[in-house]
C-alpha cells in the first residue's frame, strides 16, 4: 500500500513520521472510547479506563466546574503524543460540546488530518456534519471509522451512502463488517486481504487477524459461517464495483474518506484506523502565512498559537499556550521572536504532552504541539519565530451568536471585571466588547452554556461575583475599511459602536435591518462576521 511518508523525501524523518490530527464526532459516537484505545496501543496508558472520566460529551455545568479545578486533566487532554510503530501521533482534542464549537474551530487549524467517528445505528449527526464542513473548508484529509458494530446498526451500504449524500465526499470501504449485532464477527481488512476477528472476552485485546490469500481463500470457512460468508463476498464484490478504489492521493485532497468498521469499547478495528492514520493521513503540512507559506523541512523553528487555557493554577494566574509548530527542530532553551510584540521570548519551560502526564519538552519536530507557560503574552493567533516577521494565518474569530451584559455584584469592582473579562477574552474563551456609549460590558459567546461557565469561573478565579442580564443587542459585525471611512462611520453610528478586546471597531444592533442598511448605505466600509486572530 501507498505510504504517504515516502511522498516527501526532502523531509527530515523525524518530521516525516508525525501525524498531527484530531478526532471529530457528534456526542455519544465513542471519541473517548476510541482516544483511550488509542492511547492503550500507543503505549502511552497501561489499562483502559484512565480517560474515561475526560468524557466531556455528557459533561453537565457540575461537571465543568470540576472540571476547572481539575485544569491538569483537562490541559494534557488538549494534546496527546504518542508512538504508534514507526509513527508519532499527535492527537489534538477537540471538545466535544457543541457550545465550543469555536473553540473547535481553530484546534482544526493545528491538525493535518482528522477522524471521523460515526455512530453505526445513527449515521451522519449534526454536530459530525458541522465539523466536517470546517475540515472540507481547509480541505483536511479524513478517515472514517464506523463505531459501535457490535450493536444492532445500519446496513453497511446505507451508511456509506449516507456519508457520501449528506457530506458530499466519496468513499471507499477499507474493510468490510461480517454480521451485525450479536452476530456481528468481525471484518475483512479490504487492504491488506486479512480477516479480522473480534474477540468478545477480552475488550482490550486486539483482535485475531487471519492473513488470506483474497475471499475465496478456504481459510474463511473455517470461521466464518457459510450464510454470513456468501453475504460477505456479495457484498465486498458489490462494494469493489460500485464504490471508489483506495487512492491514496483522493484521500490526501481530501475527496475521498476510507471507511473501517469496528468497535472501539472491545478495541475492535482500532489497530487498523492506526495503520490508516499512519499510511493514509499526511505529514507536517505547509502553514498558510503572511507573506509567504511555510515549509515543516524549514531549518528554522517557527510556530502558532491556536489555543490559550489560562488559569491553570488560579494561585499563580498562569496560562499555557499551545504552539503548533510550523517549522524546524525547537530545543528547549530556544530564544524565538514573538512576531506581534517584536520582542525575544526565551522558551525555557515548554510541556509536552504525553498523554496522562505532562513532560517537560527537550525537543519538539515540525507538527508537534507545545505548551508554553506564559503570563499573558502569547494569544491566540500569534506566530513565533526565530526572527523572521512572519505571520500565520487563517485563524478565525467568529461573530458571537449570543450577547449580554456583564456587570460586577460590587459596582466598585469594575475594574477587576474588566481583568477577569479580558482575560477570558485573550483565551478565547468569549468576546468582551466595550460599547462606546454606557458603562459596562457585553459579552459575546457562540453557545449559552459558556455565560454560565464564564460567571463561576469568575468568581471561582477572581472572587467577584458577576451579572449576566439580556443585553439591548443580538449581533456584533467587524467594521473595516479606510481609517477614515471607519472613524466617519463610527462618528455618525455613536449608539451602534464598540470595541473589542482588541480595540478593534465593532457595530452592534439588534435588528438584520440596521446591518442590511448600514451595508447598502456605506459602500465604502464592509460589515464582517469574522475576523482573522490577531
Ligand atoms: P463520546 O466521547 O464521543 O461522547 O463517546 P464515549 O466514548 O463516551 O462513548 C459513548 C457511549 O458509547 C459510552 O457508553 C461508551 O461506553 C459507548 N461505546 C463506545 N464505543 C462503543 C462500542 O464500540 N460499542 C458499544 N456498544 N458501545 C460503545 P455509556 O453507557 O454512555 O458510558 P459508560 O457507562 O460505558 O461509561
Amino acid at each position: 500500500m501507498l505510504d504517504t511518508a515516502s511522498n516527501r523525501p526532502e523531509l527530515p524523518p523525524e518530521i516525516a513520521r508525525r501525524r498531527t490530527f484530531a478526532i471529530i464526532s457528534h456526542p455519544d459516537a465513542g471519541k473517548t472510547t476510541l482516544t483511550e484505545k488509542f492511547l492503550l496501543f500507543g503505549g502511552a496508558i497501561q489499562m483502559a479506563g484512565q480517560v474515561r472520566a475526560k468524557g466531556e460529551a455528557r459533561r453537565t455545568r457540575s461537571d465543568f466546574m470540576q472540571m476547572e479545578k481539575d485544569r491538569g486533566i483537562s490541559v494534557s487532554a488538549s494534546a496527546m503524543s504518542f508512538d504508534f510503530g514507526k509513527y508519532r501521533f499527535n492527537l489534538v482534542d477537540t471538545p466535544g460540546h457543541s457550545d465550543f464549537s469555536e473553540d473547535t474551530y481553530r484546534t482544526l487549524t493545528a491538525v493535518d488530518a482528522a477522524v471521523m467517528v460515526i455512530d453505526g445505528a445513527k449515521g451522519v449527526e449534526s454536530q459530525t456534519q458541522k465539523l466536517f464542513e470546517v475540515c472540507r473548508l481547509r480541505d483536511l484529509p479524513i478517515l472514517t471509522f464506523c463505531n459501535k458494530m457490535d450493536r444492532e446498526s445500519r446496513d453497511t451500504f446505507e451508511i456509506i451512502d449516507e456519508i457520501q449524500e449528506n457530506l458530499a465526499i466519496d468513499v471507499t470501504p477499507a474493510s468490510w463488517p461480517i454480521g451485525v449485532g450479536r452476530d456481528f464477527l468481525g471484518a475483512y481488512d479490504m487492504i491488506n486481504d486479512r480477516l479480522e476477528l473480534m474477540d468478545r472476552a477480552d475488550r482490550n485485546k486486539v483482535a485475531e487477524s487471519i492473513k488470506l490469500e483474497g475471499l475465496d481463500d478456504p481459510k474463511l470457512a473455517e470461521h466464518v459461517p457459510a450464510e454470513m460468508l456468501e453475504q460477505l463476498r456479495e457484498e465486498v464484490e458489490m462494494a469493489r464495483e460500485l464504490l471508489p478504489p483506495l487512492d491514496a492521493q483522493a484521500v490526501l485532497e481530501g475527496h475521498l474518506t476510507p471507511i473501517w468498521f469496528g468497535s472501539a469499547i472491545n478495541s475492535f478495528g482500532v489497530k487498523e484506523l492506526m495503520e490508516g492514520i499512519g499510511r493514509l493521513a499526511p505529514e507536517p503540512q505547509p502553514t498558510r502565512a503572511e507573506p509567504r507559506e511555510i515549509a515543516p523541512e524549514e531549518k528554522k523553528v517557527s510556530g502558532f498559537v491556536f489555543k490559550v487555557q489560562a488559569n491553570m493554577d488560579p494561585k499563580h494566574r498562569d496560562r499555557v499556550a499551545f504552539l503548533r509548530l510550523s517549522s524546524g527542530h525547537f530545543q528547549r532553551g530556544m530564544k524565538l521572536t514573538h512576531v506581534r510584540t517584536k520582542k525575544p521570548m526565551a522558551i525555557s519551560n515548554p510541556v509536552l504532552f504525553l498523554a496522562s502526564d505532562r513532560e517537560l519538552a527537550e525537543e519538539a519536530w515540525a507538527g508537534d504541539i507545545i505548551g508554553i507557560p506564559n503570563h499573558g503574552q502569547l494569544r491566540i493567533g500569534d506566530t513565533l519565530t526565530e526572527g523572521e516577521a512572519i505571520k500565520v494565518t487563517g485563524i478565525p474569530s467568529f461573530a458571537p451568536e449570543l450577547l449580554q451584559s456583564c456587570r460586577a455584584g460590587d459596582p466598585m469592582k469594575a475594574k477587576h471585571l474588566e481583568k477577569a473579562l479580558m482575560q477570558f477574552a485573550e483565551e478565547g474563551a468569549a468576546k468582551v466588547f466595550k460599547p462606546a456609549f454606557g458603562s459596562g460590558f457585553i459579552v459575546g459567546v457562540v453557545g449559552a452554556l459558556q455565560f454560565e461557565v464564564l460567571g463561576s469561573r469568575i468568581e471561582l478565579e477572581y472572587g467577584l461575583p458577576v451579572r449576566f442580564e439580556a443585553s439591548q443587542f443580538t449581533s456584533a459585525r467587524w467594521v473595516h475599511g479606510k481609517k477614515d471611512d471607519v472613524d466617519k462611520f463610527v462618528n455618525a453610528n455613536k449608539q451602534h459602536i464598540a470595541h473589542d478586546n482588541d480595540g478593534d471597531v465593532v457595530y452592534m444592533t439588534r435588528l438584520q435591518w440596521d446591518i442590511d442598511r448600514v451595508v447598502r448605505d456605506n459602500p465604502e466600509i464592509t460589515l464582517s462576521s469574522t475576523k482573522e486572530m490577531m
